[in-house]
């Protein structure tokens, strides 16, 4: 995320927009004959769907695979192999995979474009977009917000992609956690988001989210991570610590939204899905046409 400045995430939310209004025939040519390669190194739902749906939404297709078990990985092959055996048969590469840096590895390597479907805890780029993008649209624009992420700001990658790409904005961030799994150093040096000293963004953390909540414009909930956990006990430690029902999000403002990337496991309950403010599904939709219009901005430069 931290390549992309401002204007560029602009461009993007407008090129989403466009393509929304486009005919058929003109959003087609936009991908016709291309093909994207899909390398998931780690399980996912909704990332892959939305690739393959929105690259067939331009007029493309998409070849590759989602296990490793199925691939030449399993006879030893490396992964910088595996990106030359990709690459040779895609226009732009989407890779997910455990490793913090993997998808910064493999775009050295390769020749062809790679977009980061999630690498590690390190960033999961794409859905920040996505954040970003219902941000915009559901709250008419991002500066000026009271943004409140918790969860796992530790082990949590859509998290530190979020963040680099609030930074951009004008907003004021605040990041409740148990105190095991705070934001880790690394994204508070990186962007100076160190609390009470960062420019245009403010920065505090805090423990107690209820608290917060009636202050806050957009709630970002986050799943404890629990498979990143080098061990079961810590996770037990803090799994629950945070969740909310609709006794909580009645106490939020009217127009405030509840967003979360998905998987949920318990942090939403279940009534809280009818309420006005619930938005992750809606958020999830957008993901489609968000993939989409980086697709075609990708493909056609
Ligand atoms: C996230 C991920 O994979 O990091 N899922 C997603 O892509 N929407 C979040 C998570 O797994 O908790």
């Amino acid at each position: 995320m931290k390549d992309f400045s401002r204007a560029e995430l602009e461009l993007l939310f407008d090129t989403t927009d466009k393509l929304l209004e486009m005919k058929y025939r003109e959003k087609v040519a936009l991908g016709e004959g291309r093909i994207l390669g899909i390398m998931f190194f780690e399980p996912s739902t909704r990332t892959r769907l939305s690739f393959e749906s929105a690259m067939a939404s331009i007029g493309g297709i998409s070849v590759g695979f989602s296990e490793t078990r199925t691939t030449s990985m399993e006879k030893g092959e490396s992964l910088a192999d595996t990106v030359r055996v990709v690459e040779a048969n895609s226009d732009v590469l989407v890779l997910r995979h455990p490793m913090e840096g993997a998808a910064r590895f493999a775009a050295e390597i390769a020749t062809k474009p790679i977009i980061s479907g999630g690498a590690g805890t390190e960033e999961h780029p794409t859905q920040a977009m996505l954040d970003l993008y219902t941000i915009v649209k559901e709250k008419k624009g991002l500066d000026g917000l009271n943004i409140g992420i918790v969860g796992d700001l530790r082990f949590g990658r859509t998290v530190y992609s979020l963040i680099y790409g609030l930074a951009k904005y004008d907003v004021k961030i605040y990041l409740v956690s148990p105190p095991g799994l705070k934001i880790r150093q690394e994204a508070t040096h990186d962007i100076g988001l160190v609390p009470g000293k960062s420019k245009s963004v403010e920065v505090t953390e805090n423990e107690n989210l209820q608290d917060i909540m009636p202050e806050l414009d957009v709630l970002y909930m986050t799943r404890i991570q629990k498979e990143r956990f080098p061990d079961e006990q810590e996770y037990e430690k803090v799994h629950g610590s945070y969740f909310i029902d609709a006794e909580h999000v009645k106490k939020m403002k009217p127009d405030a939204i509840v967003m979360h990337p998905l998987p949920r496991v318990d942090e939403i309950r279940p009534d809280v899905d009818q309420m006005p403010q619930a938005r992750y599904f809606r958020q999830m939709q957008y993901g489609r046409n968000v993939r989409a219009a980086l697709l075609s901005l990708i493909l056609n430069p």
